[in-house]
């Protein structure tokens, strides 16, 4: 691999303006994972073809590698809206839809239609994924004219989003995500690891919700924001979710997907209606995950549109367009340094939770937990743990996922089970490259030089560059 990129990068000196042979340079260092130099080099065809399809799609991968998953999508998108056929995006954007729950059907119209257009874009891991997705649950928003409503733990308020106006217009479908939260069962018993975390969120989630009285009785008012912010694959999603199963309150649940939608719809009276349908609620969690795809500083991407959702968002958080109190809006985010500083003033999303990646116990509890159900002959999730420095949850799946391939190929070519051994998930974690590195380095950038009111002390203090109780 590496020779091979060598001799790209020496020919693509020689001939800099030959676009195919920057392509595949990028290609290379894609797959290498040499991301910036794989940015540089899909720029510079940009720069000298700046419709270039598939170098926009690069750009996408660059920031799928990065963490940067909402702005993948976002520009994935865009592909599509000018190149309507360009089958690699659509891989690409199935493969991001297929782990986001609710995006199943998305995900697999997407490939069916790449297929159709080019078999040799035919994926078989992606295949693998979009056929272990349960069937759809739901019919998809263009079906369903968009009928779909909110989720709660207790509450049946599902029905109130069928009447009237509130169908969204046009192909830009707007929903609260039912399929992702729909009567959360996960638990934080489910959730590997994150103790210190968990005691944190019912610090100041869970009591404070369930106390809401004690709470007026000193005139503390509940609500305010929390942003959960770290690495990607490291349980965001997952212990948002599980939050939702521990508390006793409401729980309305945005994805990626529906704030995309809202920028497409160019929506600020659907970001009202989601806060109304929150303080109506109350007490209630209104959790935006990927809460960067709001916040984004992203000029380049959507320009106009923009600015008016993001005003919306926070007056709505500032309680300017109607009482937050027993409110509570939790976000997440890869990417908080792209995070508009506006969105942290206090009321808004002053408190900050980090959310590191699992330690060794951690990543033993998961691996415990993904080894359930799979046939395995006498697995040592501590032997694992200790083999996996740096794996992220998502990480540890890629792992077992590789592991099952292995044993698979041998039971194919025997006819017999072939069970899932430690020494051959240890073989398959040296063939894996932890994902949270590069998030460290962009974070300890950001930690160093712009930590304004110490917003990344955590993080720092994760890197061991700063003493706890500084
Ligand atoms: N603490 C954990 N316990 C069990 N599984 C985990 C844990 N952390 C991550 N995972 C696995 O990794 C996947 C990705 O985690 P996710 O919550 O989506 O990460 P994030 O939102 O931080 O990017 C989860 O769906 C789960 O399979
Ligand atoms: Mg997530």
């Amino acid at each position: 691999m590496s020779l091979s990129l060598d001799a790209l990068r020496l020919a693509a000196a020689q001939s800099p303006t030959n676009l195919p042979l920057l392509m595949l340079l990028a290609d290379a260092c894609l797959a290498d994972m040499q991301v910036d130099e794989a940015r540089q080099t899909l720029e510079r065809v940009l720069a000298l073809e700046p419709r270039h399809a598939l170098a926009r799609v690069g750009l996408a991968r660059v920031a799928v590698l990065e963490g940067k998953t909402s702005e993948a999508v976002v520009r994935l998108e865009k592909v599509l809206e000018d190149e309507s056929d360009c089958g690699e995006a659509m891989v690409q954007l199935s493969r991001l839809l297929v782990t986001e729950e609710g995006e199943g059907t998305r995900a697999r119209q997407l490939y069916q239609k790449a297929l159709e257009l080019d078999r040799s874009l035919a994926d078989e891991a992606l295949e693998r994924d979009l056929n272990q997705l349960p069937p759809d649950k739901y019919p998809t928003n263009a079906e369903a004219g968009g009928k779909r409503g909110g989720v709660t733990a207790g509450g049946d308020f599902m029905e109130s989003w069928e009447d009237e106006d509130h169908a969204p217009r046009g192909g830009a479908a707007f929903d609260l995500g039912l399929s992702d939260f729909e009567r959360p069962k996960l638990k934080f018993s489910d959730v590997g690891g994150m103790e210190d975390l968990k005691e944190m969120i019912r610090m100041k989630i869970l009591y404070p919700m369930q106390h809401s009285e004690l709470f007026k009785a000193y005139g503390k008012k509940m609500g305010g924001g929390v942003l959960l912010y770290g690495p990607p694959g490291c349980g965001k999603t997952l212990i948002s979710k599980a939050t939702a199963g521990e508390i006793q309150a409401n729980f309305i649940a945005l994805g990626l997907h529906q704030i995309l939608d809202m920028w497409i719809g160019n929506s600020e009276k659907r970001m009202h209606e989601v806060f109304e349908l929150a303080r109506k609620n109350a007490p209630c969690v209104l959790f935006f995950d990927e809460v960067d795809a709001l916040a984004a500083d992203r000029r380049d991407l959507r320009q106009s549109a923009g600015r008016n959702l993001i005003n919306q968002f926070l007056a709505e958080m500032d309680g300017a367009e109607g009482d937050n109190e027993g409110v509570l809006v939790l976000g997440a985010t890869n990417a908080p340094w792209h995070i508009d500083p506006a969105f942290r003033r206090p009321g808004r999303f002053d408190r900050a939770l980090f959310v590191p990646p699992p330690d060794a116990e951690a990543r033993a509890a998961i691996a415990t937990v993904m080894a359930r159900g799979k046939p395995m002959a006498g697995f040592d999730p501590v032997a694992l743990a200790k083999k996996t420095p740096d794996f992220s949850g998502a990480d540890l799946k890629g792992v077992f996922d590789l592991a099952t391939e292995t044993v698979l190929e041998e039971a194919m070519k025997t006819g017999k089970l072939v069970p899932l051994t430690t020494k051959l998930l240890q073989q398959a974690a040296t063939r894996h490259k932890p994902t949270t590195k590069a998030w460290f380095e962009s974070a300890k950038n950001y930690a160093m030089y712009s930590n304004q009111a110490g917003f990344y002390d955590e993080v720092l203090q994760y890197l061991g560059l700063l003493k706890k109780g500084n």
